[in-house]
Parts: C-alpha cells; sequence; structure tokens
C-alpha cells in the first residue's frame, strides 16, 4: 500500500508511520529524517539545510525531491511505502504525482492528522526537554505551524480533488488514534 501522511509538526505522523511500517510491512519515509541524516552527516546538503531546518521553514523543493527520488528508486519500495512529510505545498504535490506515475506507483490514502495549536505545543515542549531538537523550542514550533497553515494545509484540498484524503483526528493516546488510522485504510483485494 502507498501511503502518505500529513499533518502539523508534532501531530503524530512519525509516532503513527512507525507503526503502520509494522503492521503493513512497508517502508517509513520520513523527508525529515532523510534531512537529519544529511545533517548528522555533515553533507554540503546537509549543512544547507540545517540553517534552513532551524528557523522552522521548509527547505527548497529541488534539495528534498532529489532526496525522495533517490529513496524511492530503492528494491524496498517495490511493495508500498510510507511517506511522512511530503508533500508539503503544492509544487510538491505535483511533483510526487509525477514521480509515482513514472514509478507505477499509485497513491492508494492522503491521511491528515488533525491536532489543535495547543496540543502540538504541548508535546514539541515536552521534545524539546528530552531531546533537545533545535526546531522543538517554542519560538520555532509557532513559526512551523504558520508555515503549516501557509503552505501544508492547501495539499488536504489536492488529495481531496484526487477523492484520496482521509482525516483522522490525531488527538488521544497512540494506540486510539492508530485504531483510527486501521479504520481508514482502503481494503486491500486478497
Ligand atoms: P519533520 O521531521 O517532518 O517534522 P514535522 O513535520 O515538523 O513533524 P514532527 O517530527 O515535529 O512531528 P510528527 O508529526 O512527525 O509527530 P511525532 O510522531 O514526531 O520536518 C522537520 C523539518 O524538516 C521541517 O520543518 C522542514 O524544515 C524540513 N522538511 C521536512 N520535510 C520537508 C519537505 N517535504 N519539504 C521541505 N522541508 C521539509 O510526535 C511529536 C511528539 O508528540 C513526540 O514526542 C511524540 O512522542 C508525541 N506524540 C505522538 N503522538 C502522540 C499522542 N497521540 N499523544 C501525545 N503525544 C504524542
Amino acid at each position: 500500500m502507498r501511503i502518505v501522511f500529513f499533518g502539523p509538526n508534532g501531530s503524530g505522523k512519525g509516532t503513527q508511520a512507525t507503526l503502520l511500517k509494522s503492521e503493513l510491512k512497508v517502508p517509513h519515509i520520513s523527508t525529515g529524517d532523510l534531512l537529519r541524516a544529511a545533517v548528522k552527516a555533515g553533507t554540503p546538503l546537509g549543512l544547507r539545510a540545517k540553517a534552513v531546518m532551524d528557523t522552522g521553514k521548509l527547505v527548497s523543493d529541488d534539495i528534498v525531491l532529489s532526496m525522495l527520488e533517490e529513496r524511492l528508486a530503492e528494491a524496498d519500495v517495490a511493495g508500498g511505502f510510507i511517506l511522512d512529510g511530503y508533500p508539503r505545498n503544492l509544487v510538491q504535490c505535483e511533483a510526487l504525482e509525477g514521480l509515482l506515475a513514472r514509478l507505477r506507483q499509485p497513491l492508494d490514502i492522503a491521511i491528515k492528522l488533525d491536532v489543535p495549536d495547543a496540543a502540538i505545543l504541548a508535546r514539541c515542549e515536552l521534545r524539546f526537554a528530552a531531546e533537545h531538537r533545535p526546531d522543538d523550542d517554542p519560538a520555532i514550533v509557532r513559526k512551523r505551524l504558520d508555515v503549516y497553515r501557509e503552505q501544508t494545509a492547501p495539499v488536504a484540498e489536492h488529495f481531496a480533488d484526487m477523492e484520496k484524503l482521509a482525516t483522522v483526528d490525531g488527538v488521544g493516546n497512540v494506540d486510539a488514534v492508530f485504531a483510527r488510522i486501521l479504520a481508514v485504510l482502503p481494503r486491500v483485494p486478497a
């Protein structure tokens, strides 16, 4: 199955995609994780990306697309994938559509996780205290929420037009949210 997860920062995309990966046995591809790996490796691309990520803005479409193209060319995605954090704007929606058409891997569903700002601020504050992720600083979390509203929220309409959108309430414990996600997955013929 080929799934896109999107939603505001801290809405639980990574947490739920990890659970779904075990359930469906398909790889979890997070553009945030790909970028953080490049930052950790200290590559020129990683250094450029870090400067942008630390401000809460989006890394350039070209950089993220080339990383994603490389990842989707790997053999383990032949049976499907869970894409977390891409697309994040309408340019990326078009790029993904083109890429998946070339790979003959049509998307099955785009899952949007809905979580109100107050819960997001609380979650990111907890993670900031535990993990010190630079973009979990409360001021940057607010900036990321603004970027989400301005650039990523319109992605929902794009998937609704394709009749692929499922919106899931992301509030509640992790298992309850996961059960809601399982309930919206399309049935795959046996
Ligand atoms: P990315 O890593 O994608 O971050 P994000 O979308 O901002 O998401 P988060 O990782 O903060 O949250 P999440 O929704 O995955 O939730 P999680 O499960 O971690 O991107 C980081 C940056 O990279 C971007 O700002 C941008 O600069 C760049 N980037 C990435 N993709 C890009 C793209 N396509 N184009 C351009 N730039 C891009 O959970 C969050 C916390 O909440 C955790 O501590 C978790 O334990 C907790 N939690 C999860 N579920 C629950 C629950 N149900 N109840 C309580 N707590 C919960």
